[in-house]
This record gives structure tokens, sequence and C-alpha cells, in this order.
């Protein structure tokens, strides 16, 4: 028998834990205030691209087992388990997580409800958080409904977001051990279908849960901006770092995957999520940690600055009067998320800096424009190049990797092709007459 849940937040998490939930079985709620959003969702459209996510929004909502609402009431109501899946955005003009979003569901649910009643914490927080919004839950709670907050922290990447939420590494289950009752015979009975897959589900105290998810995202920006610094060394050298990738991640200790170097991590996850980690490494007194997550940062934010750099180059010494095809404006490919992008970020200090910026990307056009509305946005990776001194590649899209050299050369000024992913085939390039220019290669 399926569970009666409520998921807070409609956006990129919410909406994918809500479809997914509903996919196994359960009878969900969605809800946030943005009544757009909802009316949007309720009609089956996501207000963002994910593959394979409006497949199962829709299903869903025709089986009945999926609907949204901005009523809290009608939330409690209707379900005893909670998901708060809520964005933790950077604060303002600090390193810190805004937790206001979080906050504001537990104070307007908590109040609401009526029996015995689990909250599972979903968004990206830092340590203490949990422990914290418990005790104002039980403060909030009327007297005769037993509430119970535990930490159920999301692994999912834009692109994979059904895939990590139906099939995921492992779930993690953060509890306040002296306290809970039922959260964990909750969390089992909502998971049952991925737990008799064999899943590998670690049941933790509050504070690791959290940590666990910062951490994770931590270590993958480490390993992102390690395989940066060494392109720096192989550039000096002469040595070729996606080669050096491939011998080192046969080891599996060390593992080929998030060892591609180019111009850095940007999204709406790892580089908030790791500041919000130093600020609160920062405040905590946690010395070692706090140095080393700056330096990753700061080593992933030199590498847009180095992209502008060897751009400024390839173009003669100086941008002014030049044009520039930028090719990949969205974070990462299969994404129209454009929100930190370094390809975006880096499309925009070159025009700053007087070229004819001309950018072209297969999902991220619309956002782009939002964000950047002074770039060119070209139609086509073709409009893109014409006239172009030098194109750049900052998004691996599939399409800019099949991209046919001999076509392009007939549109351009100058043949130079800088790979800031390096993804393309420098030999291909390179034989079709192409200057090419990889991230920590000859
Ligand atoms: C990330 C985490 O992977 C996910 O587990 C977490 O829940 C949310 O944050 P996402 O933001 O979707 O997911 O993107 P991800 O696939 O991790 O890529 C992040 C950035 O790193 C992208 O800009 C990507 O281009 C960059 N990257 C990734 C590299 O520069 N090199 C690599 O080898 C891998």
């Amino acid at each position: 028998m399926g569970r009666q849940i409520a998921v807070f937040g409609t956006g990129y998490l919410g909406a994918t834990h809500a479809a997914c939930m509903a996919e196994l079985g359960h009878e969900v709620i969605g809800v946030d205030i943005d009544e757009g959003k909802l009316a949007k969702l309720a009609a089956g459209e996501l207000p963002f691209y994910e593959p394979g996510l409006p497949e199962v929004l829709r299903r869903n909502i025709d089986a009945g087992r999926l609907r949204f609402t901005t009523s809290y009431a009608e939330a409690a109501d209707f379900a005893d388990v909670h998901f708060v899946a809520v964005g933790t955005p950077q604060k303002q003009g600090e390193l810190a997580a805004d937790l206001r979003y979080v906050d504001a569901v537990i104070e307007t649910l908590t109040p609401l409800i009526e029996r015995p009643t689990v909250i599972f914490g979903k968004s990206t927080v830092p340590a203490g958080t949990a422990a914290r919004l418990g005790a104002r839950a039980r403060q909030l709670a009327p007297t005769d409904a037993h509430v119970e907050l535990a930490w159920n922290p999301e692994f999912l990447r834009e692109g994979f977001a059904v895939k990590d939420t139906l099939h995921p590494d492992r779930i993690v289950l953060g509890i306040d051990h002296g306290r809970s009752t039922m959260a964990e015979d909750a969390a089992r009975d909502i998971y049952k279908t991925l737990l008799d897959e064999g899943i590998p589900f670690i049941v933790t105290d509050l504070a690791t849960a959290e940590l666990v998810k910062t951490s994770a995202n931590a270590f993958l920006a480490t390993k992102i901006s390690f395989i940066n610094a060494i392109a720096e060394i192989c550039e000096a050298t002469g040595a070729d770092v996606s080669l050096l990738a491939d011998a080192i991640g046969h080891d599996a200790r060390i593992g080929r995957r998030f060892l591609n170097a180019g111009i850095g991590f940007g999204g709406g996850c790892l580089p908030k999520d790791i500041r919000a980690f130093i600020a609160m490494a920062g405040e905590l007194g946690a010395g070692q940690a706090f140095a080393l997550l700056r330096e990753v940062d700061s080593i992933n934010m030199r590498r847009r600055n180095k992209m502008v750099e060897l751009a400024r180059e390839a173009a003669g010494g100086s941008f002014v009067g030049t044009r520039i095809a930028v090719l990949g404006a969205a974070f990462k490919p299969d994404s129209d998320d454009v929100r930190d992008s370094p390809a975006l970020n880096i499309a925009g200090q070159i025009q700053l800096q007087g070229a004819a910026v001309s950018v072209y990307d297969p999902q991220a056009m619309e956002n782009a424009r939002q964000l950047f509305p002074t770039l060119r946005y070209a139609p086509d990776v073709l409009a893109a190049c014409a006239g172009a001194d030098v194109i750049m590649i900052l998004t691996e899209w599939k399409q800019f990797i099949s991209l046919s050299p001999a076509e392009l050369a007939t549109t351009v000024r100058q043949q130079i092709v800088i790979d800031g992913r390096n993804c393309l085939d420098a030999a291909v390039w390179r034989n079709a007459g192409w200057n090419y220019r990889g991230i920590g290669k000859p």
C-alpha cells in the first residue's frame, strides 16, 4: 500500500522527488507558494529541462497519484509523511546558505499537524540545522501530535534526476536517536522498492546525514579542482591531462569519473554548497577544512579567468574588434541550467572586454538570455560561428563533439578553436587545418 506523502518545494529537487515518489506507488501532494509553477506542473509541464521527468510527471498525474496545492492545511490533513525540498541558496553577499525557506516550511506546517507525523528534510543544509528544526517543530506542534524530524539528503544530478532518485547509489537517513520512533520505519516503507533492489541504506545521526551530503559535494568539487591544478602542470611540462586522468583513473581508489579538466564546475549546487561548507567550517573553527575548500573554490574560479586569457591570446592579444563564438551556455550538457555557469561567465567577461560574442546552446538559450541579455544569441552553431576569429567550446554537448571541422571552416574568419572541456578530437581538428587549443595538453 502506498503512503500519503507531501513534498514542500516544487523546484528541481521537489518536483523530481514528488513525481518519483508517486512513481513508487505513493499518493503525493506537491506544495509550493508559487501558483504559476504549480499550474504548469499540474498540467504536466516542467518549468525546467530534465530528460525523462515529464513522462513520470504526466503518468502519475493521470493515474491520480500526484497533485499540487498551495495549501499547507490541505497537505497536513492529507499526509503523515512530509519531505522538505525547498531551496537553500547562497546568502546575498555572504558565503553561508540562506535557510529562510526551510525555516518557513517548518514554521507554517508544524502548527497544522494533528497526528503522528515524520518530516524528512532533503535540502542541503549546514550541520546542526536538522537538530534546530526538530526542536522548533516540537515546540510548534500541538501537544497531542507526535512530530519527528529526520534528514534524508538528496544526491541527484541534473540530467539524471529520475534515475538518481529511483536508483540512487545509496539512501542516507539521519535520525534523532534519543527521540525517534517512526522515521526509520517510515523511510523503509517509502523506499521499500529501492531497498528490495539492494540499494545501500545508511542510518546515521542528524549531523552525519547533513554532512554526508555536504562532504560528497565538496569531494566532487575537490576532484575537479585537483585535476584542473594538474592541468596547469601539464601545460607547463607539455604533458596531456586527459591521458593522465585515464591512467590514474584506472586505479580503483581514484576512479576516472569527475576527472575531466576544463573550465571548472558551476551550477546550482556545487559552487553554493562548497561555499556554505567553507562558511560553516569557518564558524566551527575547523581550519583545515576551511583552507582546503577555499582553495578548491579559488582554483575553480581562476579557471574562468585563465580561459579568458587563452582566448585573448588566440584572438591576437586584444579582444577589441574581434568576433568570438561561444558554443555552450548551460553549466553542463543535457541541462538548460545557467546558474553560475562557467560558460556564460566567460562569454560575459570576453564581451565586456570588447569582443562581439555570439552564443549558441541547444537548450539554455532562454535562461541565458534572461541572465545575460547583452550577449548576442545565434539561432544555431553555424550562425554563431559566422565570421568568428575564435570558436570556444564551453559546454560539452554531444552536438558540439560531433561538429564537422570542415563545414565550420567555411564560415569562420580564422580557424582557431579553444576546447574548454577537452571534448573534441584534437587530431581531427588539426588535420582539418584548425589551430586547436585544449586545456592541459600540448
Ligand atoms: C551535483 C552533484 O553531482 C550531485 O550529486 C548533487 O546532488 C548536486 O550537485 P549537478 O549540479 O547536477 O550535481 O552537476 P554535476 O554533474 O555534478 O556537475 C557539476 C559541474 O562540474 C558541472 O559544471 C560540470 O561541467 C563540472 N564537471 C564535472 C567538471 O568540470 N569536470 C568533471 O569531470 C565533472
